[in-house]
């Protein structure tokens, strides 16, 4: 992949500087970027918080500040200098001199961090995207490496053009075919989309504030090895897997990236597409870290990107994590007051209270059981095998006329999904309930 800044590279000794505008406690925020760098593979090596009412034009902070993390940076040998906020070009410059080591914005430091996570080539596309956009804004000078990454692009420009022109010129380029090869990612997307839409199979993706949980209750659930990590962002693309679960039978999950404060908007945009499976969802599991003593400001920072990516209207449990950590906690479900369930309680790490949360997702997808009997005439032998097929048949006898009449216990999105395949076979030679339908499931 395109490395977007060869000065920007992790393990490296960084100061931290965080800037109090509103001169209030901070501290949530230095905590986030502290995360935020160790995620980037730094080691923190010291750490400047000030108040100010205004950033200052040069420096963003005060010439007697910038002196402060000049001794800072010199004695403890640092490498780099990650500030919890947007510098423009300039005041990137002007204290990159001054300082004598690398300055990176939060920006940078998170599309690094979306840089070493992303897997699929989508998420891969977008990271790239959103790094060569960043940069546009800041090519003030040379960039060499484009020139020497140039590779397929070719010789633009011709030798009286200065190399800041054919620089520019060349991230005009990548990024026309970075939009380019996203949108035709996209579109092949779509049209599975599409397809898994048609199969009736329901899908569940995981929203939550980055280091909830999400990763390890996929796994919990999938049994797989997604990368679950202390770091933020351990995810960055959606996973989907189909998955068999008790009481709930064949679902979609979808993982997907952890959400943090103050998420850039640029960034929003260029994940939009990536997080288009929580937009899609048939339903949202909202894992939270209980034992977190931000827990309320973390559920309102997820609130507001899933309002952002406009998937906020999805139907949403939350998933209280993490109670091994908190003693009085015990595992279970809440219910709202029209006996849908809101909320689960469990520790995923632990596996703990898992069966309420298939309890409640089962509840919700509209997917608890269902029993039927239905009347089969002779002719519809291929749908009595494949309840059978099923283990949906709990007895049968035959009437006096000869037809197949069999008590049916099951999951009810399977048997909504047998009864399309069967152009509503189901429905129509149900005995018991009377007028039985296949109902979309409600919220
Ligand atoms: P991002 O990818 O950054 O969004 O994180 P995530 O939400 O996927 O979190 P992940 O599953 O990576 O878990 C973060 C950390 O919390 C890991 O160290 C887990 O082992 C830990 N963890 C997850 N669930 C539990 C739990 O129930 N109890 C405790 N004590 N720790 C847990």
């Amino acid at each position: 992949m395109f490395d977007f800044d060869e000065r920007y590279k992790g393990g490296e000794r960084a100061v931290l500087v965080n800037v109090d505008f509103a001169q209030e406690n901070s501290c949530e925020d230095l905590n986030e970027l502290k995360l935020l760098a160790k995620s980037a593979g730094a080691s923190i090596v010291g750490v400047m918080s000030c108040n100010r009412k205004l950033p200052d034009p040069r420096f963003f902070i005060g010439s007697g500040k910038v002196e402060e993390l000049l001794s800072m940076v010199s004695e403890s040998e640092a490498e780099t200098v990650i500030f919890n906020h947007e510098l423009s070009p300039s005041q990137e410059r002007n204290l990159e001199k001054e300082l004598k080591c690398k300055v990176i914005t939060r920006t940078a430091l998170i599309l690094d961090i979306f840089a070493q996570r992303a897997r699929t080539r989508e998420g891969k596309l977008q990271v790239e995207l959103a790094q060569l956009r960043y940069l546009q804004t800041r090519l003030v000078r040379g960039w060499t490496h484009l020139e020497r990454q140039k590779g397929g692009i070719g010789m633009r420009g011709g030798p009286g053009e200065t190399q800041l022109e054919s620089d520019r010129r060349l991230l005009r380029e990548r990024i026309t075919a970075l939009k380019e090869d996203l949108d035709l990612v996209e579109r092949r997307r779509t049209q599975s989309g599409r397809a898994r839409v048609h199969n009736n199979v329901p899908v569940v993706s995981f929203v939550g504030y980055t280091n909830a949980g999400k990763s390890t209750l996929f796994n919990l659930l999938t049994d797989s090895e997604v990368y679950a990590a202390d770091q933020l962002f351990a995810t960055l693309d959606p996973t989907l897997r189909s998955v068999e679960l008790p009481h709930i039978g064949k679902i979609i999950l979808a993982d997907t990236v952890g959400f943090i404060r103050h998420l850039p908007h640029d960034l929003v945009a260029a994940f939009k597409s990536t997080l288009s499976e929580t937009r899609d969802a048939d339903l949202q599991l909202h894992v939270i870290d209980f034992s977190d003593e931000r827990v309320q400001d973390n559920i309102e920072s997820v609130r507001s990107v899933l309002e952002q990516i406009e998937a906020d209207e999805v139907p949403q449990l939350r998933v209280y994590n993490k109670i091994d950590r908190l003693e009085k906690v015990k595992p279970g479900i809440v219910y709202n007051e029209h006996g849908k369930p809101e909320a689960v309680y469990i520790s995923a790490a632990r596996n703990v209270g898992i069966e309420f949360l298939y309890k409640a997702i089962a509840e919700l997808l509209g997917n608890d059981l269902v029993e039927i009997v239905v009347k089969l005439p002779g002719t519809e032998g291929g749908l009595r095998n494949r309840l059978y097929q099923m283990g949906a048949v709990n007895g049968e006898t035959y009437s006096q006329t000869g037809e197949m009449i069999l008590s049916v216990k099951h999951q009810r999105v399977e048997l909504a999904q047998l009864n399309s395949r069967s152009n509503g076979a189901l429905e129509k030679y149900c005995v018991k309930p009377k007028n039985f339908t296949f109902k979309e499931p409600e919220f």
